[in-house]
């Protein structure tokens, strides 16, 4: 078994003039995985596949692809294969000419080009199409034929920059699933690039989210959505409410007792050890905020609120509540008849047991 990371990124800065594209990057994959380089337009993302790929020659660190030092090393002769965000195929060629472009280049023998052609056709299901022009095609068959070129040099690394980025909707969710089967089917490695964080979300096993030029936190989907070390990520991946909160109490069975503008909250903590006086902000999703719609419990953990505003989008009922000296969001998944509140009615809030608590330094922006 090889348990060591396929792809070590050590320190890697990029340099353009004046811009620092990216700051010391470090990031280390493992065989077999999807992980999602997620971020807004401009923090790196692109740049950071292409130090990998060979494109871009980094400033300084170390880039280890299978155990050797792959610095300097142009992208032939690295074996990784970059998929362009523009997969164009070259028109006055047919399906298979276009398939077997990288095998040709590298004079691989007819009779090997033929098989692993028929291999990669049938595994994207395009067998029977090697005589057609991409003319001839529909965008999502363009599209993997575009993959299969990519997929034939059986690549170690399979680097895709935004490649779904063009589709509509429901051929970008289908593209998703191939994906993963095709990871699954050649036990492929790959990296995907999105700024679309639900696309990263669904298709990766580890997400690591970007913010100008650094890696902010990687981690797996979950951990990214329910353990955000920062605010920034936090509202990169979902929406969420932020309370400024200062220590009051906490206990030796995990409990931990906190200030906030909503009043104090007391919740399981995270395994950590807080002190009376720390300054943190709690991080509480909007669905994970319940209304109590039941007049009659009235448990004195429970926290009251007046309605501001409430949006009903069908599949959720999104609510405004101003609680004490603080404004936060609430999501009611699946909202009845009965569970439609107007603007300034008052209603019971039950919230999570656990709550994420992030140290204040480290949160970032609250946006107030
Ligand atoms: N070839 C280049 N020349 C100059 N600046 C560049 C070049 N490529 C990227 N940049 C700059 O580097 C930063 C990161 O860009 P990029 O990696 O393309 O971001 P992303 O892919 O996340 O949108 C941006 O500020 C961008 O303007
Ligand atoms: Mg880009």
């Amino acid at each position: 078994m090889h348990t060591e990371p396929i792809l070590k990124v050590e320190n890697v800065v990029k340099k353009f003039g004046e811009i620092t594209a990216l700051d010391g990057v470090s990031i280390n994959v493992n065989r077999g995985e999807i992980v999602c380089f997620l971020g807004p337009s401009g923090c790196g993302k692109t740049t950071l596949l292409r130090v990998i790929g060979g494109f871009y020659d980094q400033d300084a660190g170390d880039v280890t692809l299978d155990g050797d030092l792959i610095n300097g090393i142009p992208p032939e002769k690295r074996d990784t294969v970059m998929f362009f965000q523009n997969y164009a195929l070259f028109p006055h060629m047919t399906v298979f000419e276009n398939v077997t472009y990288g095998l040709r280049v590298r004079r691989v023998p007819r009779e090997k080009m033929k098989s692993q052609a028929e291999e990669i056709l049938a595994l994207i299901q395009l067998e029977g199409m090697e005589d057609r022009f991409p003319n001839q095609l529909s965008g999502g068959q363009q599209q993997r034929v575009a993959l299969a070129r990519a997929l034939i040099l059986n690549p170690k690394l399979l680097l895709l920059d935004e490649p779904l980025s063009n589709l509509d909707a429901k051929l970008r969710s289908y593209m998703r699933e191939e994906i993963i089967k095709i990871r699954e089917n050649l036990n492929l490695t790959i990296i995907f690039v999105t700024h679309d964080q639900e696309e990263a979300m669904s298709i990766a096993d580890k997400i690591a989210v970007m913010k100008s030029g650094v890696i902010e936190q990687i981690g797996r989907p979950v951990d990214i959505y329910r353990y955000p070390e920062s605010t920034y990520v936090a509202n990169f991946v979902g929406s969420a409410n932020f309370l400024k909160a200062t220590v009051t109490g906490s206990d030796q069975q995990g409990s931990v007792e906190i200030d906030t503008k909503m009043g104090s909250l007391k919740m399981t903590a995270p395994p950590k050890s807080y002190s009376v006086g720390d300054r943190l902000v709690a991080v509480i999703r909007p669905e994970s905020i319940k209304i109590s719609f039941d007049n009659n419990v009235n448990s004195s953990s429970m926290l009251q609120g007046e309605i501001l505003r409430g949006s009903y989008l069908g599949s959720q009922m999104i609510y405004t509540i101003r609680v004490r000296e603080e404004v936060i969001t609430v999501n009611v998944p699946d909202p009845k008849e009965d569970q439609i509140r107007g603007i300034g009615d008052t209603v019971c809030l039950i919230l999570p047991e656990y709550i994420h608590l992030i140290d204040a330094e480290k949160a970032g922006d609250l946006g107030d």
